[in-house]
């Protein structure tokens, strides 16, 4: 018997149903080629969720997340001005993401911050930084942190409006992330960043402590402890330096966007939300309002989001290849998106909808 998966698909905001419909093309492809089948249930996640039934998160979602087998989320959120129109709790990163991250306890974010020597002309650092490639696995603590801390807000005894937010993390939310990145290392070139900021926060002092600890587990992996601000630079000056990068939640979030800027767009970057018994997939990038609806957005990150999808959560790692290699394929066949657009002169710009077909016809052969 054939395998069969059941797939909670949510499209988001913005360029997200752009997007996730050129993920569904090539998740079909993938079916076509090997006989698995996809059961695809949609469901409304986001701000026009909101809108459309009064709740960013509604109650049939989750139960259809509850039984799938995984979720393939596409990006939401709303422009500055349409994010007014919804009381603050209930806006989508607050009233559907980090409920959905909780729920789940997703707490291992792999960003992937990758690009082949052969397309290292999108990058905007020079030749002779990158080539070669860039090919670093950001593993960013995704439930813990600034984001789930507790909070506290009002009216202090001056009469001057104040907020709290607390950094919060305990030593076995420390530890199940550091073993997901130290295992990453010995998979890959036994080389791990710490990234930190202990000479101020105590709970980068704690989180150091717990890597001394881990690292006793893995002999073989190299720790190599940069605090996150000097981190930020050395990324831009010779991001060929790193491999596996671990770090809290704040920390991943935003040099895991820098990560996108080295690789010439936001549209390059997928990512995996690892959970004990349940993971959901998105692209690192938001809906990104400027673009949506203009059928330009780059569908890359959804499409290796499914890859990432089916290598970790179905065990299907050679499919996952296949679609890798059909990205590749399409890039090397002269084609580009308009984020990436023609730094080298040689290739044609495509839309979103042509570098779906693209990659899911290389996919079918
Ligand atoms: P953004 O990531 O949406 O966009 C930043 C820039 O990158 C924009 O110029 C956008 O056009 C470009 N970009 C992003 N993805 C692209 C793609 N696939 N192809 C081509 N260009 C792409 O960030 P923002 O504008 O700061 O945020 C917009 C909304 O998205 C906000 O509401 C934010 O909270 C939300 N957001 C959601 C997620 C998520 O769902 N995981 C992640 C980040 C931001
Ligand atoms: C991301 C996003 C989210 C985050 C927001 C939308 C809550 O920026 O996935 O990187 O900050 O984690
Ligand atoms: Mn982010």
């Amino acid at each position: 018997m054939t395998a069969s998966y059941t797939i909670a698909v949510l499209e988001g905001d913005g360029i997200g149903p752009e997007i996730t419909r050129e993920a569904v093309k090539v998740l079909n492809a993938v079916a076509a080629r090997t006989g698995v089948t996809f059961d695809l249930q949609f469901a409304p996640f986001g701000g026009q969720a909101y809108f459309d039934t009064g709740s960013a998160f509604p109650e049939e979602t989750k139960a259809l997340c509850d039984k799938a087998d995984a979720i393939l989320k596409g990006p939401i959120g709303l422009s500055h001005e349409a994010s007014k129109r919804i009381p603050v709790e209930e806006q989508p990163e607050r009233g559907a993401l980090l409920p959905l991250r909780r729920r789940y306890t997703t707490y291992a974010n792999f960003r992937p911050v990758y690009l082949p020597p052969e397309l290292a002309h999108f990058s905007p650092l020079k030749p002779s930084v990158v080539e070669g490639g860039i090919d670093i696995m950001m593993i960013r603590e995704l439930v813990g942190g600034l984001y789930f801390g507790s909070k506290e807000q009002g009216v202090d005894e001056q009469g001057r409006r104040f907020v709290k937010e607390t950094l919060e993390y305990d030593e076995d939310q420390i530890r199940r992330i550091l073993h997901v990145a130290f295992a990453e290392a010995r998979r890959r070139k036994k080389v791990l960043h710490n990234i930190h900021k202990s000479n101020v926060l105590m709970s980068s002092v704690l989180w150091n402590a717990i890597v001394e600890e881990t690292a006793q587990e893995y002999p073989d992996v190299e720790v190599r402890h940069v605090i996150v601000d000097a981190a930020a630079t050395a990324l831009c000056l010779n991001p060929r330096q790193f491999d596996v990068m671990v770090m809290e939640n704040m920390f991943g979030d935003i040099l895991s966007d820098l990560g996108g800027g080295l690789l010439g767009s936001l549209g390059l970057m997928p990512s995996a939300c690892i959970g004990e018994r349940k993971s959901y997939y998105e692209p690192s990038h938001g809906s990104a309002p400027d673009i949506a609806g203009k059928g330009v957005a780059n569908p890359y990150s959804m499409i290796g989001s499914v890859a990432l999808m089916l290598e970790k959560s179905f065990g299907l790692a050679e499919e996952a290849a296949v679609i890798w290699d059909a990205m590749r394929r399409v890039f090397g066949e002269g084609y580009t998106t308009a984020d990436l657009g023609d730094p080298d002169g040689k290739h044609a710009v495509i839309e979103t909808a042509a570098f779906g077909d693209k990659v899911a016809e290389a996919v079918n052969g």
